[in-house]
């Protein structure tokens, strides 16, 4: 992730251009993917809508019909972990960090400060990790960069229920030439087990198991110095 939020805030044009020829190989090679026929994603829906119907007090479990065979995302059940969690780059973290607090509501989970460079004047840049009405440790991180674009959405992350469905994504990564941002790694705040790989939209993605979960009513918000506790070391796939 390191080297990924360092190049967050510098070579954004250059760094577009490069993307875009990337994007352009990738999406020939998906469509050339595409000659298979697709799972019945409206039998999904359908089948879902009759089960709400039929036992509208049971939770419900839907099933993932992944074609690359993703056993399962962790979402939750009905949803309630939500898809993930974001980290998005702001020039004024303690703003940010009031308005998604005060105005949206998230509560703490962690500050964490890094140092990008070996200058012992620089005083580094921080990151808010915050948490929503659900167990994840957090669903939206907000990191300090001077100079963000609009919006800067610095990486989505997606959990899968274990290593196997990792490994599986880390040899689809490969096999398709995927650019890979770091090598595997264990966080030490949310204490993912992870990789992050760059995807077309121009965001790293981050795919991870074995995310922590915590109770909020007895929680005391933390802080920390260290990224990960191994691995996750820039340019290593
Ligand atoms: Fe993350």
């Amino acid at each position: 992730m390191r080297g990924w939020l360092k190049e967050a805030s510098s070579g954004q044009a250059a760094r577009a251009l490069r993307r875009s020829a990337w994007a352009r190989g990738y999406f020939s090679k998906l469509m050339k993917c595409r000659r298979e026929p697709l799972p019945d994603w409206g039998a999904c829906s359908r089948k879902a809508d009759a089960a709400r119907q039929a036992e509208p007090e049971k939770p419900l479990v839907c099933t993932l019909v992944s074609p690359v065979g993703v056993k399962a995302f962790v979402t939750g059940f009905n949803g309630t972990m939500g898809l993930g969690h974001i980290a998005a780059a702001t020039p004024d973290l303690e703003a940010s960090h009031r308005f998604f607090t005060e105005v949206m509501g998230f509560g703490q989970t962690d500050y964490l400060h890094l140092h990008f460079s070996p200058d012992p004047a620089d005083p580094g840049q921080g990151l808010h990790f915050l948490h929503a009405s659900n167990p994840r440790h957090h669903s939206l991180a907000l990191f300090q960069s001077k100079d963000p674009m609009p919006g800067d959405l610095v990486h989505l992350m997606v959990e899968v229920p274990d290593l196997d469905t990792l490994g599986g994504f880390m040899d689809r990564v490969h096999s398709n030439g995927v650019r890979v941002i770091t090598c595997l790694g264990r966080h030490t705040n949310d204490r993912m087990v992870s990789i992050y790989v760059e995807t077309p939209a121009g965001f790293a993605l981050e795919y991870g198991f074995d995310g922590l979960q915590l109770d909020w009513s007895t929680y005391v918000p933390t802080f920390s110095k260290r990224e990960s506790h191994w691995g996750h070391r820039w340019g290593q796939g």
